[in-house]
């Protein structure tokens, strides 16, 4: 449970405004040397800190060419309900800022096994598959995108996509022209040997999950990820603390980890408080976790050896910790 990311320094070089509620920030190594390597699909975490000294971080996927790595570009949309990030960085970051960002890490990866692969993006769920898009053209993979937005207004990177060598290979759907994607359609005719990588708002995750489902498209051909902490859902119930004998109620609305810092009952190690880096991986002793996270497999999650302090919760009424 060590750790998987390195702390990198780095500096905006560029700011751009793509549409009213997202903006693209190029960022540089503050050393002049080239960032890590990448794959299309994977993320970076991106630490911020306050005026005030509050931290914050978020996951951002990374949207540039994963053969060019002088600069990593993000996109981020002003969240309305922002934890503090996505306003943060829209409102208090510019050319020059220095920021810790962490190195790269995929759990949206392009699978290597599939004969074809099926994009579908919602809103700012665009931006992984612009670092996919570039993989799969330099790689020759047969593709198609489907991207749904809004309004035109709202159509980040949209001409960037259609008129360049995706082009023709990518449609738009445009939800204030009457442009709905047809899931039933799409996924109905999708070859056997081909994956689906969903990335958007949760209920057009949750379409496609659904749809496949019903389709009989095996679990493994579908993809998806979304960075948002998971609701905190469901009722209260214990945690006990096994090393200190600490027993703590976590109340409905509230995950674990704030349960415990509230209480300053241990120091939970946690970059990203959404379930995506794995950092607050903590080991269940007793009882079984309703997880939320990103990080664990299927069957890391079914097998309820570890959890994710900062979005799972508790299944039983009662989950023992090795804390
Ligand atoms: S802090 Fe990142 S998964 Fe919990």
């Amino acid at each position: 449970m060590a750790n998987k990311y390195e702390m990198i320094a780095a500096r905006v070089t560029g700011v751009e405004q793509v549409t009213p509620l997202i903006k693209r920030f190029t960022l540089v190594r503050q050393d002049g040397e080239l960032l890590p390597g990448f794959t299309g699909g994977s993320h970076i975490i991106v630490q911020m800190k306050n005026a005030d000294g509050r931290q914050h971080s978020n996951a951002y996927s990374l949207m540039s060419d994963p053969q060019a790595t002088a600069s990593y570009q993000i996109g981020v949309r002003l969240e309305e309900q922002s934890k503090g990030g996505s306003a943060f960085m829209h409102e208090q970051v510019e050319v020059g800022t220095e920021l810790m960002i962490s190195t790269p890490n995929n759990l949206f990866a392009i699978d290597q096994s599939a004969r074809k692969h099926v994009l579908i993006a919602g809103g700012i769920g665009i931006t992984p598959f612009l670092a996919q898009l570039y993989e799969l053209h330099q790689d020759g993979a047969d593709y198609e995108l489907h991207y749904a937005f809004r309004s035109p207004e709202h159509g980040a990177f949209q001409e960037e996509i259609s008129t360049g060598v995706h082009g023709a290979h990518s449609r738009f759907y445009i939800d204030s022209l009457g442009q709905s994607l047809n899931l039933a359609a799409l996924l109905a005719d999708l070859q056997s040997d081909a994956h689906v990588y969903v990335c958007g708002p949760k209920p057009l995750i949750d379409a496609v999950i659904s749809t496949a489902k019903q389709l009989g498209v095996a679990d493994q051909r579908v993809h998806w990820e979304q960075f948002a902490a998971a609701p905190a859902t469901g009722g209260a119930f214990t945690v006990v603390l096994a090393k200190s004998g600490t027993e703590l109620k976590v109340e409905e609305g509230m995950s674990i980890l704030q349960a415990i810092e509230k209480a300053n009952a241990a120091q939970i190690e946690c970059l990203c408080r959404e379930g995506v880096c794995g950092t607050c991986e903590t080991r269940i002793l007793e009882g079984e976790a309703e997880h939320f996270d990103q990080y664990l497999s299927d069957e890391e999650k079914v097998a309820q050896q570890t959890m994710m302090l900062c979005v799972s919760r508790a299944r039983s009424d009662r989950l023992v910790l090795d804390l």
